[in-house]
């Protein structure tokens, strides 16, 4: 599948987003003969309603347009009403009386899960290896960050998200920081459901098709995290194929988190 970058309205951004992912530019005349909406995907600037800002936006063949927006739409949403510390991802990171782990989100997708983890106080590592997802994240994370009216207790969540580009097996083998928790949430090989449904979730799989790698990740993740590994998984599905089974996991209606205690592991 192509992807283009549309030059059409924001040439500067367009420009420097065409330098950093190599893809090519659409102009006036490429969208008249080249650009195929049934088959390409394009990268546009898009300004929502009650907004003046405008997005990167992924318009994709065949599925709904995805953007990122971590001040408005769902995210605040989900950190409004989404269960603060009782959901099942923040019980799968453990008991956090003490001191919050630092999360390494290596998987990191549209942000959803790291930003519902930075809003419950912790700091969170996003680690994104598609270039386009991770402009998606950067082109939120920016405009977070330069938001001059934000209420400070936003501010702080999103100074605690920080965002590379990368392959995250790579990285975590690489890494001289210390990662505490290192949290996966790979693409699933095999058909979901529901959640395949999800516009976003079927957008980045139509853009990426399945992490067929995950148990490489799992094996990097598990060498190197000092707290724990904690992983994503569809309700019913198997565990990572893995030699190590997980210690534990957290169930929800649609989906289960298998944990890898790592104290537990090395003893
Ligand atoms: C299901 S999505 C994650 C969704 C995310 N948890 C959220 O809340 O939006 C999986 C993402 O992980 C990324 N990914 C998979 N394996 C990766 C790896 N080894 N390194 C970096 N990113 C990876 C994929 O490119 C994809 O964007």
């Amino acid at each position: 599948m192509q992807t283009w970058i549309d030059d059409r309205h924001c040439s500067d951004s367009a420009s420097t987003l065409h330098t950093r992912l190599g893809l090519p530019l659409l102009s006036e005349a490429s969208a008249e003969h080249f650009y195929d909406p049934e088959k390409d995907a394009l990268l546009s600037w898009q300004t929502p309603k009650k907004s003046v800002m405008p997005q990167l936006t992924l318009i994709p063949p065949n599925t709904g347009a995805i953007s990122i927006d971590f001040l408005g739409g769902k995210k605040a949403h989900r950190r409004q009403f989404g269960g603060g510390k009782g959901q099942p991802l923040v019980r799968a990171m453990g008991s956090l009386e003490e001191r919050l782990p630092d999360v390494f989100d290596a998987t990191a997708g549209m942000g959803g899960d790291s930003f519902v983890l930075a809003s419950l106080g912790f700091n969170v590592w996003m680690n994104e290896r598609s270039p386009i997802v991770h402009a998606l994240l950067q082109d939120a994370l920016e405009r977070a960050q330069n938001a001059d009216d934000l209420e400070p207790e936003t501010r702080e969540i999103i100074e605690r998200l920080k965002l590379t580009n990368g392959d995250s097996a790579e990285i975590i083998r690489h890494s001289e920081q210390q990662l505490e928790t290192i949290y996966l949430d790979p693409m699933y090989p095999e058909k979901k459901k529901k959640a395949a449904t999800k516009k976003e979730m079927a957008a980045l799989q139509q853009l990426l098709g399945p992490d067929m790698d995950s148990s490489d990740l799992l094996d990097a993740a598990l060498s190197k995290a000092s707290y724990r590994v904690v992983v994503k998984r569809p309700k019913g599905a198997e565990p990572i194929a893995h030699d190590t089974l997980p210690t534990t996991a957290v169930q929800s209606p649609n989906t289960r988190y298998d944990i890898y205690v790592i104290k537990t592991l090395k003893r």
